[in-house]
């Protein structure tokens, strides 16, 4: 009477001696040697040829010379071999001699001699109808203790569909971040277009208030523009905080300041990066208070400095807009809110972020802070 414990070739075959005098031991199981008793080959071949038979992945049975003792079905079924003649042949002689690989046999060889195990050995086996399979290979020595009669189970998984859909999805998700890069750039592209356009018509206008709100809007447009062609240059998808701000300032720049001498804008941040869609909200937040600082802090000609900042800890993050021009007015219909304020206090909301503005005599200093405490939302105004 025996009483099976494990069926799985990596977890390899163990023996309850009931009534016999005899015991298997394999390699994966020295550990229940202690518990072993000899058990009869016979008694152990039939146990071999039936945990095989009973397998529902292919599973060969080779005795110490590797000649197929017995196989299951899915392995006759799956290799294309007429399991009528292949007991008693060589491995190496099955089918039209396509498991005759070298390297398989030498390793086959080291089992049986006991000086090796095959664990997931993988090999590509050319069928006869110029099928060509990956195969992972698993091989399993059933020692009895008696050198004379020694078996193997050599276990084999198909892994050919498996590689192959692994393989088509590497190339759908590269293809499609080639495709979501050409689309970035794309926009970025048209967004610029668009952009020159407007600024072009500002430039022809004749209204001042008219040539403002187009520069605005240029420059509005230009923030999502940079942003994405940060994005296109960028393989993860996350925008690198520093260089895309000093690109939004150089614009700015470009479009509103005449004499870089007067009016120096500056961007120090740390090596933050985000995902785009917080990207876009810092950007245009950023081109509302820069444009501010350019409209309203330096009337008449007087010199001076923007300084635009963004440091982050973990999850917290501040971003600033300071400048040392001549401060918010103290009056309140001078102050009234216009588009910049509600743009700025949207897209902080959007952010969990607060937003607060400072006297930093001279000057003014807005800042947009995201902090744990803001995520909880008990103050979301400024
Ligand atoms: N950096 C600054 N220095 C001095 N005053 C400022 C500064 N930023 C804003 N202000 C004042 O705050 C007011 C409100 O700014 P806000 O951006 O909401 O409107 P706006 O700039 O006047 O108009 P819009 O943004 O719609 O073009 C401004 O009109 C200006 O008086
Ligand atoms: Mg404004």
């Amino acid at each position: 009477m025996f009483g099976i414990w494990s069926g799985l070739p990596g977890d390899g075959f163990y023996l309850c001696e009931q009534a016999t005098g005899y015991g298997l031991r394999s390699a994966g199981l020295r550990r229940f040697e202690r518990l072993a008793m000899p058990v009869h080959p016979d008694a152990l071949q039939s146990l071999g040829l039936a945990i095989v038979a009973s397998s529902n992945s292919p599973m060969v049975l080779l005795n110490g010379d590797l000649r197929v003792m017995g196989a299951s079905k899915t392995f006759y079924r799956a290799f294309q071999i007429d399991p009528v003649g292949a007991p008693g042949r060589l491995l190496f002689q099955l089918g039209a001699g396509e498991w005759d690989i070298r390297q398989l046999r030498s390793l086959l060889q080291a089992t049986a001699a006991g000086d090796a195990e095959i664990d997931a050995y993988e090999m590509d086996l050319a069928l006869t109808k110029g099928d060509a399979r990956r195969l992972v290979v698993n091989a399993q020595k059933l020692d009895f203790g008696d050198a004379t009669h020694s078996y193997i189970l050599l276990s084999v998984v198909d892994v050919t569909d498996a590689r192959l859909a692994a393989k088509l999805k590497d190339d759908l998700v590269r293809e499609k971040a080639i495709l979501l890069q050409e689309l970035q750039h794309r926009v970025a592209n048209s967004l610029q277009i668009i952009a020159s356009v407007i600024l072009q018509s500002a430039r022809r206008v004749n209204s001042d208030e008219s040539r403002h709100h187009l520069t605005d809007a240029h420059n509005r447009v230009m923030s999502v523009a940079a942003l994405q062609q940060q994005l296109s240059a960028s393989r993860l998808g996350e925008v690198e905080l520093r260089a895309y701000f000093s690109k939004l300032c150089d614009s700015i720049g470009a479009s509103m300041i005449r004499d870089h001498e007067q009016l120096v804008l500056e961007v120090k941040a740390d090596d933050s990066t985000s995902e785009a869609d917080v990207s876009v909200s810092l950007g245009l937040i950023v081109t509302e208070l820069v444009i501010n600082c350019l409209k309203h802090a330096f009337p008449g000609g007087r010199q001076g400095k923007i300084e635009v900042g963004y440091e982050s800890e973990g999850p917290n993050w501040t971003l600033s807009v300071a400048d040392n021009g001549v401060g918010m007015p103290k009056d309140a219909a001078s102050a009234t809110p216009g588009l910049g304020t509600s743009i700025v206090e949207a897209l902080a909301n959007q952010l969990d972020a607060r937003v607060s503005v400072a006297e930093a005599h001279p000057g003014t200093i807005i800042s947009v802070a995201h902090t744990e405490a803001a995520d909880i939302g008990t103050d979301t105004g400024r």
